[in-house]
């Protein structure tokens, strides 16, 4: 398990490369499934959870093959850091997503209306708890169920059966929460292929699923009003290859731009969609961060005062809960106290006890936590707990005094390409330490 060592202190200042979205790019591979022929997809991150899904694939009878970077490819297209992703369904015959593999990244369930769509069954190991929370997948099956799927639970997995093709229907898809962005992936992938009309209401709106549905319409899918509450899918026979790049990392960009605000630096951010960042954007001005833009490029600048605010996590467009710890991080150096509630997933407060021994002063009462700006945060050892929150530690590191040390980083390998480098590049100290 590597860890990272930050000395705290340096202003980040220079250009940063955001890479493709992680969770656009998991529920794309999975739909890729679905797929007649090879399917051609660009800005695929080189990240853990991502190997893992490539891994899965290759499981259920798929040929994968990433390409090197072209060194002629042009930059304003997106990121070039990664070559393109070649996937080619080769062989139908295995429907089984292993628990070894499901419990290591939870977006394998993405795999579960593809491949029920395309191959009338599937097993999916069930996923466990998680760090963020009890995070169910009764919203997938019983979106799944009123297509017209069969489901019973044996030995820990979920086993799903359809009898001749699924069948189009009118479902409400939102449950405690609101809407769910896998789950809404997750059944408009199977309406795609299902006799007939499907609309989904309470459907997610996040910029992933909108990302998702370009691409199955690219293979022959007829979908409407993605990125609304209600999306209508008429099912088609079958689907064919396509070629697509993925969207930008919206919460990569947001973390990036927090790194800038933290360390009172100055950053470009190249390869980015401000708009799928709104809400970031109106809570970050309310704090005192710069943020303009041009063209695909966001240039963010700090002041050194930082206001509080309060800020709750919503589905999109929404603050999302991918970015409340960051902001967290950053809200601890705030001038005065701010309220944080996350109303997605609302115990996803794990990083409040490890940045308290940074010298944080956040007190957290159920889903909202308090947060007591203090002048300064100070080196520790800490421990990265989940993806996010690591992302949280990295931030309050670089602007701590002292040194400190982040156990456990494989968290972050899970959804930051090449973190450390692209922090080093803009002035950060950071190293990487090898577990022997
Ligand atoms: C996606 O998870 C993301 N993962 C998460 O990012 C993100 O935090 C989350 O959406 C919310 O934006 C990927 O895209 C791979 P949900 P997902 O279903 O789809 C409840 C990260 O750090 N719910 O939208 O699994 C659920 O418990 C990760 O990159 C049910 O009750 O999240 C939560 O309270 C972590 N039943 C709410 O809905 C269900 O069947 C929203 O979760 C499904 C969800």
């Amino acid at each position: 398990m590597d860890s990272f060592l930050i000395h705290g202190g340096n202003r980040l200042k220079g250009r940063v490369e955001i890479s493709g979205s992680k969770n656009s790019a998991l529920p794309i591979l999975a739909a890729t499934l679905m797929a007649e022929g090879r399917t051609r997809l660009h800005g695929v991150p080189r990240l853990s959870d991502i190997d893992s899904m490539i891994k899965l694939l290759g499981e259920l009878g798929c040929h994968v093959h990433r390409h090197e970077p072209d060194p002629a490819a042009k930059q304003s297209d997106g990121p070039v850091l990664n070559g393109p992703l070649d996937i080619e369904v080769q062989d139908e015959r295995k429907s089984e997503a292993r628990y070894e593999i499901v419990k290591t990244m939870r977006a394998s369930i993405c795999v579960l209306g593809p491949i029920l769509a395309k191959r009338g069954e599937a097993v999916i190991a069930l996923p466990g708890g998680c760090a963020i929370g009890d995070r169910p997948v009764d919203l997938h099956v019983r979106g799944l169920q009123k297509l017209g799927a069969e489901f019973r639970l044996e030995n820990g997995n979920i086993c799903g059966k359809v009898h001749g093709r699924l069948k189009g229907c009118r479902m409400y898809l939102g449950g405690a929460q609101g809407p769910t962005v896998l789950g809404t992936v997750n059944v408009m992938c199977a309406a795609t292929l299902a006799e007939g009309e499907t609309v989904l209401v309470g459907a997610a709106c996040e910029p992933e699923v909108v990302d998702c549905a370009e691409l199955l319409i690219k293979m022959g899918a007829q979908i409407k009003g993605h990125g609304t509450p209600e999306i209508r899918i008429e099912g088609v026979d079958k689907l064919h290859e396509a070629e697509h790049r993925i969207i930008p990392d919206r919460i990569e960009c947001g973390t990036f731009m927090i790194a800038a605000a933290i360390t009172n630096g100055e950053l470009e951010l190249k390869h980015c969609n401000l708009d799928h960042l709104i809400a970031v954007q109106d809570r970050l001005e309310e704090v005192g961060v710069k943020l303009s833009r041009e063209n695909g490029t966001i240039f963010v600048a700090s002041a050194r005062r930082l206001n509080p605010v309060e800020m709750t996590t919503q589905p999109y467009p929404g603050f999302p809960t991918d970015l409340q710890a960051q902001l967290m991080a950053l809200l601890c150096l705030g001038d005065g106290i701010s309220v944080i509630t996350e109303r997605v997933f609302p115990d996803r407060f794990l990083h409040v006890g490890e940045l308290n021994r940074m010298g944080a002063r956040v007190r957290k009462e159920g889903a909202t936590a308090v947060v007591q700006g203090v002048k300064e945060l100070q080196g520790a050892t800490v421990m990265a707990s989940d993806l996010r929150a690591s992302a949280a530690l990295v931030l309050a590191a670089l602007a701590a005094k002292g040194t400190t040390r982040i156990d456990r980083v494989y968290h972050i390998d899970r959804g930051y390409e090449k973190i450390e480098q692209k922090l080093r590049a803009v002035g950060a100290d950071i190293e990487r330490i090898k577990e022997p």
